[in-house]
């Protein structure tokens, strides 16, 4: 397989604009644009929104809501789109006369796609290590949050690497120590390996790729195929990824989906979104075993997740909306051992680490259910701003927070904010429907804050627990 030279991520200027880029901007001069033209409202306490423009440290801190910029990707920094894109005000026309010059937007545009370096030479979370990578499927984009601070830290632009715009970026695997990781792209039937500093190491061509699942303990990454294939091979991808070649691995059933390994055994297993099986795969002797659940309506397995103990394992249905619980005791027998009532269109759940709690995303009525895995039942509906179309799910490797993305996309054309849909905080003229991620404080099980993204928060990844 051929490796696909490093490429430097969105930091390329659109030609079409004549915009132009200064080399080596040092942040001093930025700092002096800062002061001559926004410290008035944003220094100290009673700093606009709490961001601080009076030090590099304080404009990386961001502001109450999050990051003011995103180094290297100035097109997508809230600084950025603000003084030139803002409906209303503040910015850019309450500032009148003191708007920024072309010269002067250029300048901080140019230190942004520069990385936004300190005086120093500082990159700013160069050396973050809790990451959570969420891809933008409407975009070609993945965004990576800073699980520390909660804000969005990078983009990558999956066009940079030449891929079109209809991509769709859908699910990401991460290796536990966060060296490389993986990305489904849907539309591309590609899947991507990337290195820490996002450059683009290899790829494979594979049909309709959907979720990705990695066995911390093998070479093996797993993929499945994409709900929006109608038809796949009814086989899942076993990829090696130290070399990024790859083996069908027929499974038996149609459309494979909801995806997981067991970290200690490394069985796989993968349900069906048109019948109700699930197929167990033994990666040692490529031995499958498939179990028929019954029931008379099709129950749509999106996704399963597995305890970090490796003894349970839920799964959720779309069209049933349920929780079924396995347990993998009784592997290959994948009958549920208990079924939980929950929300419409439960999507990705995610285990706590104390294997307590799971929570899941329900994508058709835009709330977060939470299930007791001790007794067995669903013990909180959580509901709140930022939760339009759940989607995706992760948890910090504390445990502190769980974060659902969410794809906010089904707003109708002409019409007033719909009830379901997320306003963002700042119109834009073209930002109606981007996608967030919901953080939810696991001690109190509220929202506690939503991450602003590009478009269609879809899958999710973070670095891979090992047993
Ligand atoms: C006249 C006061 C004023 C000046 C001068 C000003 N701002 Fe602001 N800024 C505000 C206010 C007020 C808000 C909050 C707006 C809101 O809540 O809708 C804000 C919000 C922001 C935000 C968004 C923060 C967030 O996360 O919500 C950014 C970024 C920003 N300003 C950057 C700048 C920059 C850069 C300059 C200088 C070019 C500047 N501002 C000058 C008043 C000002």
């Amino acid at each position: 397989m051929a490796l696909i030279a490093a490429v430097k991520p969105s930091t390329t200027l659109d030609s079409n604009t004549d915009d132009f880029q200064l080399a080596n901007v040092r942040y001093s001069d930025v700092q002096g644009v800062f002061n001559a033209k926004c410290v008035s409202c944003h220094t100290g306490p009673n700093a606009a929104r709490g961001l601080r423009l009076e030090s590099w440290e304080s404009l990386i801190a961001g502001s109450d809501e999050g990051e003011a910029i995103i180094a290297y990707d100035s097109s997508h920094s809230l600084l950025i789109e603000l003084i030139t894109n803002l409906v209303g005000g503040p910015h850019p026309l309450e500032l009148d006369a003191k708007s920024l010059t072309d010269n002067e937007i250029s300048l901080i545009e140019s230190w942004i796609n520069q990385g936004a370096p300190s005086e120093s030479g500082k990159i700013p979370f160069a050396d973050a290590d809790q990451l959570l990578y969420v891809a933008n499927q409407s975009e070609a984009l993945v965004s990576i949050i800073d699980m520390e601070t909660n804000q969005v830290v990078r983009n990558v632009d999956i066009k940079s690497f030449g891929f079109p715009e209809n991509a769709s970026p859908h699910h990401i695997a991460v290796e536990s120590d966060g060296s490389y990781w993986y990305l489904s792209l849907i539309a591309s039937n590609t899947i991507l390996k990337l290195d820490r500093q996002n450059n683009l190491v290899d790829r494979i061509d594979f049909i309709r790729p959907g979720l990705l699942a990695i066995d911390p303990k093998s070479d093996y990454l797993y993929a499945g195929r994409s709900m929006a294939a109608v038809s796949p091979p009814q086989a899942i991808g076993v990829i090696k990824r130290s070399e990024m070649t790859f083996e069908e691995v027929e499974i038996f059933l149609p459309r494979p989906h909801a995806l997981a390994v067991q970290p200690f055994t490394g069985m796989v297993y993968t349900g069906s979104l048109a019948v109700n099986q699930i197929a167990s795969l033994n990666p040692q002797n490529e031995e499958i075993n498939l179990t028929n659940l019954g029931g008379n309506r099709p129950h749509t397995l999106v996704n399963f997740a597995i305890s970090p103990d490796g003894r349970w394992m839920v799964g959720t249905t779309e069209l049933t909306a349920k929780v079924l619980i396995f347990d993998l005791n009784l592997s290959p027998n994948m009958n549920p051992v208990d079924t939980i009532a929950v929300n419409a269109a439960p999507w990705h759940p995610i285990f706590t680490p104390d294997g307590k709690w799971v929570y899941v995303g329900n994508n058709r009525n835009n709330t977060v259910n939470v299930i007791d895995m001790d007794k067995r039942i669903l013990s909180k509906v959580i509901e709140g701003d930022g939760l339009a179309q759940p989607h995706g799910s992760a948890i910090s490797s504390d445990g502190k927070f769980v974060y659902i993305s969410n794809r906010n996309l089904e707003m109708s054309e002409g019409h007033s904010k719909h009830a379901n849909m997320y306003a963002p905080r700042y119109n834009l003229g073209n930002n109606s429907r981007i996608g967030t991620v919901a953080v939810i404080d696991t001690s109190t099980k509220e929202i506690i804050k939503v991450i602003e993204i590009e478009g269609y928060g879809s899958g999710m990844g973070t670095a891979a627990r090992t047993p």
